[in-house]
């Protein structure tokens, strides 16, 4: 199938649904792309995909929605057979830490194995550009701040195992044929949400990370916070990191694609998205106290297994090679996280409540 006339660039968003393939895909419409997402909606729900559409407005017709599983040959060969694809975004994965320590083989199936499948559509249907989402968890604990793309890698837990095979898998796969071009985006921690409040992250069960968890404390879902440990060798004794706008996130995708349709020899390359700041909890929680005029009722209690005193990446390479650099202050982040908390306190659940309701 060609669309828009046959011009527009059609980009495969695996994971569309979730947190951060939603606002990407929601850049990627404004921005001119014709958006085929995949997503088996395990971690995510089709109203996300209808607010995306109508956050898009007339851009909604160059989107198309494919309830699929990326572990599933005979699903995933189907979206490649009906699109011309000509680059594919890879969100979809498990991202729960804990979760992936207590269930290994789910994780490294869904993630390692889904991957390989994609990887093998691709190959078959000739679409060689991907977009894959890293993490600064294949940074471990990094020998120092900030974190430089070539540091040594290191897994602490099985989830940031499979964030490391799948980049050394994508490295082997260039080295075997040249014609790949491959952009591994290494994240560091996602916040926020879009500034209309009508998308945003909306975690099942008890939040794993900082701001949903302090987003469901400020909505009264949750008593109070835990601060996993202030007696880290840092500013105030709590972790820091490096969060960064899930815009900026979604803006630096664009970038990672333009950058690969114009660099036919990119190879398999990695560039860190982050801010280059480093945030403490205490910082986080004051900055969101003032966003939203809640007091946030805190328990310092002991630190979690694994987690590092200060991590931030440097931002030179993508900076310098990408054209990209965050724009969106620590105050925008907890502003739109909190639009969106407020507008969605039960995230998209309310609206499936309110439609049961209904009917
Ligand atoms: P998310 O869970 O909101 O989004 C992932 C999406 O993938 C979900 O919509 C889920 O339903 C879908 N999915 C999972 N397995 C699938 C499968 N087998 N087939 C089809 N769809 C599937 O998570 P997110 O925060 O948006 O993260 C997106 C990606 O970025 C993930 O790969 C994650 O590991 C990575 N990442 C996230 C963070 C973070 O803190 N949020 C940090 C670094 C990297
Ligand atoms: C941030 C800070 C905690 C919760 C994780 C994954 C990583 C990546 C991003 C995907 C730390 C403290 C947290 C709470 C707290 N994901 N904290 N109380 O650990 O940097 O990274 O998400 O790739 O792989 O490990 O993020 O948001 O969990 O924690 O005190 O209830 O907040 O100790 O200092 P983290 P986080």
């Amino acid at each position: 199938i060609q669309h828009g006339g046959g011009a527009q660039e059609i980009v495969l968003v695996t994971g569309g649904a979730g947190y951060i393939g939603s606002h990407t895909v929601v850049e990627l419409l404004q921005q001119g792309y014709f958006v085929v997402i995949v997503d088996n909606l395990y971690n995510s729900a089709e109203e996300c995909v209808n607010r995306v559409r109508e956050l898009v407005g007339d851009r909604s017709q160059f989107l198309a929605f494919h309830k699929a599983d990326i572990c599933d040959t005979l699903q995933l060969d189907a979206v490649f057979r009906k699109y011309k694809t000509s680059a594919v975004v890879h969100f979809a994965g498990l991202k729960a830490v804990g979760e992936s320590v207590a269930e290994p083989l789910k994780y490294y199936k869904n993630n390692v194995a889904g991957t390989l499948n994609l990887l093998e559509c691709m190959k078959k249907y000739d679409c060689k550009k991907l977009v894959f989402s890293s993490s600064a968890t294949v940074y471990g604990q990094p020998k120092s701040v900030p974190c430089m793309e070539d540091f040594p890698l290191q897994a602490a837990n099985p989830y940031g195992r499979t964030k490391l095979f799948i980049e050394e898998i994508l490295n082997d796969l260039y080295e075997s044929d040249k014609t790949w071009r491959i952009i591994m985006l290494r994240y560091f921690n996602p916040v926020g949400a879009h500034p209309s409040g009508r998308i945003g992250e909306d975690p099942a069960g008890i939040p794993n990370n900082l701001m949903p968890f302090v987003e469901q404390v400020a909505v009264g879902r949750r008593k109070e916070l835990s601060v996993f440990g202030k007696d880290y060798p840092t500013r105030d004794g709590t972790g820091i990191r490096d969060y960064i706008h899930v815009l900026d996130l979604a803006a630096g995708h664009v970038a990672a694609l333009r950058k690969l349709a114009v660099t036919p020899d990119i190879g398999c390359e990695p560039y860190n998205l982050g801010t280059g700041r480093g945030t403490s909890v205490l910082e986080m929680v004051a900055a969101f106290e003032k966003a939203s005029g809640k007091k946030i009722p805190l328990r310092i209690s002991d630190r979690r297994p694994g987690d590092c005193a200060e991590v931030f990446g440097s931002t030179k390479k993508a900076e310098e090679e990408l054209g990209w650099k965050a724009k969106l202050s620590i105050e925008d982040m907890c502003r739109d996280q909190w639009r969106w908390a407020c507008k969605n306190p039960w995230g998209y659940r309310e609206h499936y409540a309110a439609e049961a309701h209904k009917s």
